[in-house]
């Protein structure tokens, strides 16, 4: 198939020019002035509209067992609804239960995300520990394309990582090439605090984020960072919700160290009264972890995000009914953790973010897409508009306005974070893999059309890894 995009201005994070598009075979062919249009091809009128790369969430879980339940949202609906946002590719997450084997997980989530209608890849969770967890990564870095490799330092009893796991797994990571992600906070206090609130009398969802202070996640971002640190690992941490997360990565970066921050378009928009609404559905639709949180918080993630301490946005999409969320109508603890939005991140981040002047344009595309596809290494192939990239691209009207809602959504879940929020700017054309895919407001999607996307490992940061540690190397006291 091809198609010409013609008359609109290319956005990538490095420059902005007035240019056509011509995607052929998948990949992008052509960007310059006045391209002619093969025989036969489809014209997308992009004239006012920006011509920017699909973008990439590189944070959800479709279809994820978690709590007792399965996230609403399947790999085939979840990845439509990026589409219809003007995301191109999903990074989701294999998460082996405890003492699971983890290839048998990561064939398993490879399984049910075939039916994807946009590309995605996934970081894999480790969640325990043996020889044969040592072997597997070896084995998804070899063999599978996967070079990042997750940790929850929270949910204990379940998914959570403790420290002797994270040391274990962080100096497998660097022999492989591959980088380590964590969801920073500390387990054992969240544990405590829930069971303390609990007896207490505070069984709603207001209890939610008692049982989560900024403190538990600002802990465990410092704790994950200085073990990286001295093992030397590349580390991004994801969905940081407040100042004390953030404050341990600038601190870590302004010291040299290779540590990532991801922000989550809720936690930079939504702010934790949300637990004390006085329906328990609406306060419980908005139970994720960690919490939403106060509006101080808010502002230093945006000044993160401006500083280029925080790198990327995601979503966390993680969907859960009402139903689903009423299992914790007696008990907090027991409400499934998750929000979505991966339909609507580009949007409420360019009104919030664009129009507001907090981010150029080509910052929008570098926290929207190519800062995720460089620190995931699939850069550019993905998250750039040049030639020989995968033609993954979005036709952003800035002037179109829509009003976001649960009633209108492509999303597969009864409720919208961002219900009845207006913006101004969205997707008008969204191309996947050279296709047209969402026009006008409808998509026009093929199961199983999206790929899985191999991801190699770090040669460059590792070599250089070793030429410091070489540097660094002790050497015995002669006695
Ligand atoms: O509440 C959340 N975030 N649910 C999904 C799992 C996770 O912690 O990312
Ligand atoms: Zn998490
Ligand atoms: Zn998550």
């Amino acid at each position: 198939m091809t198609v010409l995009i013609k008359g609109g201005t290319v956005v990538n994070a490095d420059q902005t020019l007035r240019a056509d598009v011509l995607c052929q075979d998948g990949l992008i062919a052509a960007v310059g002035e006045g391209l002619d249009a093969p025989k036969g091809a489809a014209i997308v009128d992009a004239g006012g509209q920006y011509v920017m790369p699909g973008g990439i969430d590189p944070h959800t879980h479709m279809q994820l067992p978690f709590m007792g339940t399965v996230a609403s949202e399947d790999f085939e609906t979840g990845t439509a609804a990026g589409l219809a946002g003007g995301t191109t590719m999903i990074i989701d997450f294999v998460i082996p239960g405890p003492q699971q084997d983890i290839m048998e997980a990561y064939h398993q989530w490879r399984e049910w995300a075939e039916k994807s209608v946009s590309d995605y890849t996934f970081h894999v969770a480790i969640t325990w520990w043996d020889d044969s967890v040592h072997e597997a990564m070896g084995t998804l870095v070899r063999e599978h394309g996967v070079n990042s490799f997750k940790h929850f330092m929270a949910y204990k009893g379940a998914i959570m990582a403790d420290d002797e796991i994270l040391v274990n797994s962080f100096s497998r990571a660097i022999e492989l090439g591959a980088i380590v992600t964590v969801h920073a906070e500390n387990g054992e206090l969240v544990f405590r605090l829930q069971q303390e609130l609990f007896d207490r009398g505070i069984t709603g969802p207001e209890g939610h984020p008692l049982s989560r202070p900024p403190q538990c996640e600002g802990e465990a971002a410092n704790r994950a960072i200085r073990i990286a640190e001295v093992l030397g690992v590349p580390l991004y941490i994801v969905h940081n919700s407040c100042q004390q997360s953030l404050e341990a990565i600038t601190r870590a970066r302004n010291e040299g160290q290779r540590v990532f921050g991801e922000v989550l378009a809720g936690h930079l928009l939504i702010d934790d009264s949300v637990y004390r609404h006085e329906d328990f559905e609406v306060a419980a639709a908005h139970v994720m972890s960690p919490p939403f949180r106060s509006a101080e918080h808010q502002a230093a993630l945006w000044r993160g995000l401006q500083s280029g301490n925080l790198q990327t946005t995601a979503t966390d999409h993680c969907c859960f009914c009402a139903d689903q969320k009423a299992m914790g109508r007696d008990d907090f603890r027991r409400i499934p953790n998750g929000t979505g939005g991966v339909e609507n991140r580009m949007e409420v981040l360019w009104h919030h973010g664009v129009s507001t002047g907090r981010l150029t344009m080509n910052e929008f595309v570098a926290v929207t897409s190519s800062n995720a596809a460089q620190i995931f290494n699939v850069y550019p192939r993905k998250g750039s508009i040049s030639v020989g990239a995968d033609a993954d691209i979005v036709v952003w009207d800035p002037e179109a306005t829509k009003t976001i809602s649960a009633k209108t959504h492509f999303q597969k879940v009864d409720y919208n974070i961002f219900e009845g929020m207006t913006v101004k700017g969205c997707s008008s054309h969204t191309l996947s893999q050279g296709k047209v895919v969402y026009a006008d407001g409808k998509l026009d999607v093929e199961r199983g059309a999206g790929r899985y996307v191999h991801r190699p490992p770090f040669a460059a940061y590792y070599d250089a890894l070793k030429i410091q540690a070489k540097r660094n190397e002790p050497t015995p006291v002669k006695r």
